[in-house]
């Protein structure tokens, strides 16, 4: 069963729209110079910088711009942005809102995860009530030309849809798949016009900076990766949960905390992020080591680890858009040859020519999605090598 931590979490602190009303006394400039300082990277995975993207969008020039919130939380062992939506929907809708602010935009969409419909009702009443107290519509807050509203959409179920281009695709009534970039949404986004999107974490966390100051933030974390994060903790643990802790943290002291210190292996960052091996539990979770949109999966010592690449890879399988041959073709390739390797029917010669296609997928692929969808079965054959290799016929 997955118990929440929510009760520790720094939201629970902040006072009601205190961020939103001291970044509406700020011009643009000094607003997003509060976001750049503070150091916040986006906590949907990329890790951009959030003050950068705002600046870039704030600076395109457009008489319609947009923010867009991603809250489609498809990555695999991921859920800590349902626990926001579901305890916090305030900080998220402020945090949109702010952003309208920095870059001068008249509306916000929310990208809401299929699978989250039933959320929507209790979300739309957060909006309702926001709109009677004057935190959306007309001269919000009083603020004289501040007029900014939030629409929900919500998604159908795609992996692929929470890459924000194919997102943006989708917002549109298409079908969601990946745009070439550049152009970035920053310049050419939702109906052609300059676009932020960021997610939920993100935004729940420009709402604490903007009450409680860049300097609190930066107080936590390390120099590289500033602030606090949430992780989804998953799998063989005693203690699974979501868990606030400060960027930066050792996987081991994560383990400690969660109860799965004789874990084998810990996969971090969901389907497209790697598999961590126990001796190198010491590497930290952070965006100059192991960066991680928060999804920690823990693997016990029973776990067979061509099972656990199978599973990813059979994930990516169902989920590539098709539109990149490297993905299209590659990833079921991989999962063909895990299966050989099951079967005792898979030479250590393919086994190889399989890694060598990984590297080529990851490098070929068009999007995000294709260039990690090889990093779980990579990182297992590269740190598991004895009990993969094991498997493979002469
Ligand atoms: C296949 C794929 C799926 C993604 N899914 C999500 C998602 O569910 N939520 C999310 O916030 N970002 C997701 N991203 C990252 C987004 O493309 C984008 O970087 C993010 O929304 C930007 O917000 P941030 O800067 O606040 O992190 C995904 C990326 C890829 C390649």
């Amino acid at each position: 069963m997955i118990t929440t931590t929510t009760a520790k979490l720094t939201f629970a602190e902040i006072g009601a729209d205190e961020g939103l009303k001291k970044a509406i006394a700020m011009d643009r400039p000094t607003l997003i110079g509060q976001v750049s300082e503070s150091g916040l990277k986006g906590r949907g995975g990329a890790g951009f910088p959030t003050g950068v993207k705002w600046n870039l969008c704030a600076a395109a020039r457009s008489t319609s711009k947009f923010v867009v919130c991603n809250a489609d939380e498809g990555e695999p062992g991921t859920f800590k942005d349902r626990v926001i939506l579901t305890d916090y929907p305030d900080l998220v809708f402020e945090g949109m809102t702010i952003s309208a602010h920095a870059i001068g935009a008249k509306k916000g969409l929310m990208y809401l995860r299929g699978e989250y419909t039933y959320l929507r009702e209790q979300l739309e009443a957060v909006l309702t009530r926001r709109r009677k107290n004057n935190l959306l519509g007309e001269k919000i807050c009083g603020k004289k030309d501040f007029n900014f509203d939030i629409e929900i959409r919500m998604g159908c179920g795609a992996y692929v849809c929470g890459e924000e281009t194919a997102l943006i695709e989708s917002l549109e009534g298409h079908r969601g798949e990946p745009r070439n970039r550049p152009p970035f949404p920053v310049d050419t986004g939702f109906n052609g016009c300059p676009t932020v999107v960021n997610n939920v974490e993100t935004l729940a966390w420009v709402s604490c900076i903007m009450a409680k100051g860049a300097d609190w933030f930066k107080q936590h974390g390390t120099e590289k990766s500033t602030g606090l994060k949430l992780f989804s903790v998953s799998g063989d643990c005693d203690r699974p949960g979501v868990y606030e802790l400060p960027l930066g943290i050792t996987v081991a002291d994560l383990m400690k905390e969660v109860g799965g210190e004789n874990a084998k292996a810990v996969q971090i960052g969901g389907a497209s992020g790697r598999c961590v091996p126990a001796n190198e539990f010491d590497r930290q979770i952070a965006y100059e080591d192991i960066s991680t949109g928060g999804s920690v999966i823990v693997f016990g010592p029973g776990r067979d680890m061509l099972d656990v690449a199978r599973n990813f890879l059979e994930f990516m399988v169902e989920e590539s858009c098709g539109q990149c041959t490297p993905c299209r073709y590659g990833n079921p390739k991989l999962l063909e040859g895990v299966e050989m390797l099951q079967d005792g029917r898979c030479s250590a010669a393919y086994l190889r020519e399989l890694v060598a296609l990984g590297d080529s997928i990851q490098l070929s692929s068009k999007c995000g999605l294709g260039q990690s969808s090889a990093n779980a079965f990579l990182s297992i054959v590269e740190h598991f090598k004895d009990e993969i290799m094991g498997r493979a016929i002469a």
